[in-house]
Order: structure tokens, then sequence, then C-alpha cells
């Protein structure tokens, strides 16, 4: 008898080994990839986070990647000054790395972030983070826009965007969100450009300074102050449209960017 006829490939042993073989090698694959790929999921991560501040700025298109000159997502974003704000008192703060610093990942934390009231929770967050970020575009020295990353409850999940308002810190220049669950066709026409397109001029404060948005079934007359913050509400999709309502006026209130943006109104029209 040969040695190759004595091998018995059904033994437990053999078995065994084969299976642990295989696992092993498996392992090193998905782990070596894992590893060696995260260089370039950092990379795209940054992309993503760039085109999304671009695109609710209303400087690149949904679709492309390049504005009408042609510029590109770097050399667009470029043109942005990444601040870090406290958000309780609205000051500046060179507490956090802007390169690495991750808000969601802080609003989660019991260190980073603060317990939200039930009465002063109305997006839905359970915490809020202590520090934010904010992307502020100057043309010339003048203010041109500030971005802020915004986020809510919706119907089905959080829904999570960046609100960009024009240079007079009043008027909206657009809302984007690029991560939510709601229901394609029904909560998820917050990203059907059509229904986008309603934001860019909307007001977001009434005449005492409140947060005052409104996503409506009917329409205030033309021309009526409450018109200038209505927003169509999206059809069959009561709570995702109450949920962006909220989250609306969560961050732009008190204890959202508030405080950020009356300081930042005192220093461009002192
Ligand atoms: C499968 C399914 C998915 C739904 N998805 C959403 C959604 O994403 N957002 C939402 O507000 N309502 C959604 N709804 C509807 C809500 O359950 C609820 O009926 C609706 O908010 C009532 O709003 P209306 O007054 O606009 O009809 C969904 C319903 C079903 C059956």
């Amino acid at each position: 008898m040969t040695p190759v006829a004595d091998f018995n490939k059904e033994g437990l042993g053999n078995v065994l080994l084969v299976a642990v073989s295989v696992c092993l090698i498996c392992s090193i694959v998905v782990s070596s990839a894992a590893v060696l790929l995260k260089p370039q999921q950092q990379i795209n991560r940054e992309l993503d986070r760039k085109q999304n501040v671009l695109r609710a700025a209303g400087m690149l298109p949904t679709d492309g990647s390049t504005d009408s000159e042609g510029r590109g997502v770097d050399e667009l974003f470029k043109l942005f000054r990444v601040r870090a704000v406290i958000l309780g008192s609205g000051e500046y703060t060179d507490s956090v790395d802007i390169e690495s610093y991750d808000q969601t990942k802080a609003s989660r934390m019991t260190d980073t972030s603060r317990d939200l009231t039930a009465s002063e929770d109305i997006a839905t967050l359970g915490r809020r983070e202590h520090v934010a970020l904010v992307y502020l575009l100057e043309t010339e020295g003048v203010l041109d826009k500030v971005v802020l990353p915004v986020r809510g409850y919706g119907l089905w999940g959080t829904l999570f965007g960046y609100l960009a308002i024009e240079g007079d810190l009043e008027t909206v220049a657009g809302l984007g969100f690029y991560s939510h669950k709601e229901t394609p066709g029904l909560g998820g026409e917050v990203d059907n450009p059509n229904w986008k397109e309603q934001w860019p001029g909307v007001s977001l404060f009434d005449e005492s300074g409140a947060p005052a948005v409104r996503l409506v079934k009917t329409r205030s007359a033309e021309g009526s102050t409450a018109a200038t913050h209505e927003i169509d509400g999206l059809s069959g999709a009561t709570m995702t449209s109450r949920g962006v309502e909220n989250l609306v006026r969560f961050w732009t209130g008190e204890l959202g960017y508030g405080p950020f943006l009356s300081k930042l109104a005192a220093v461009v029209s002192p």
C-alpha cells in the first residue's frame, strides 16, 4: 500500500485541519483587505463630506462632481473656512482637531455631549454634542454662506444633512440630506431635486428671532409673512415632514447654532 492510499481524507483530524486552514486563510484575507482599504475609505468619506457641504450650498450639481466652471470638489471646498464652535456659547474653539473631529461620535459620548430633556429634544436626538463644525464661505472678505451639519429623526431613523444659510444669516441657501432611512417615494422624497428647490430663499426666523420654518400641506397666501417660512410638506410622509421641520427648528434654535448665528450676525453687521 502507498502512503496516499493510507490517507483518510474523511478522518476527523483531516476534516478539522482543512476547516481550520480555510478559516485562517479567509480571516487573513478579510483582515488584510480591511487594513489595506482603510486609508482609501477615509479618503472617500472625506470626499463625500466635502461634496455634501458643496451641494447644500448649491455650489455643486446633485449628479456631478464639478461646477459649471469645471472646478472640482477639492478646489471648491478650499474656498471654505472650517471652524469648530462651542454650541452653548456660540464661540469658536480650537479644542478639537478639525481634520479628525467626528461630530456624530461626539454626540454619543457623555463627556462630549449633553442630555436633552423631552421638551428640548424636538428633533429626537437624545443628546447634543458640545462642539460642532461650521463651514464658512467668504467672498472678498464678505460672508457669502455658512453651512451647518444638521440631523434629526424622521419616521424610520435619523436624517443627516447640511443646512446652508446665506450671508445675511437668515435666509436658507439650501438643505440636503446625505443619509436617511425614509421610504423611497414617501419620506425619501427629501432627496427629490424638485422638493429641494423650494428651500433657497426660505426665511428661517420670525420677527422675534425664533425659528419659524414650517412644512405645510397648504401654503399661506403669497406675499404674506407666513409664506416666507413655508415649504411644501412631503405627500404621504407627514412624519418625515414633521421630522425635517423639527430638525431645522432645533438646529437654528438656542440649543443648536442659534448662539453662534447671533454672534456671527453681530460681526457681519455690527
Ligand atoms: C411601507 C410604508 C412606508 C412608509 N414610509 C413613510 C415615510 O418614509 N415617511 C412618512 O412620513 N410616512 C411613511 N409612511 C406613512 C406613515 O405610516 C403615515 O401613514 C403617514 O405619515 C400619514 O401621513 P399623511 O397624512 O401624509 O398620509 C409609510 C407607510 C407605509 C405603509
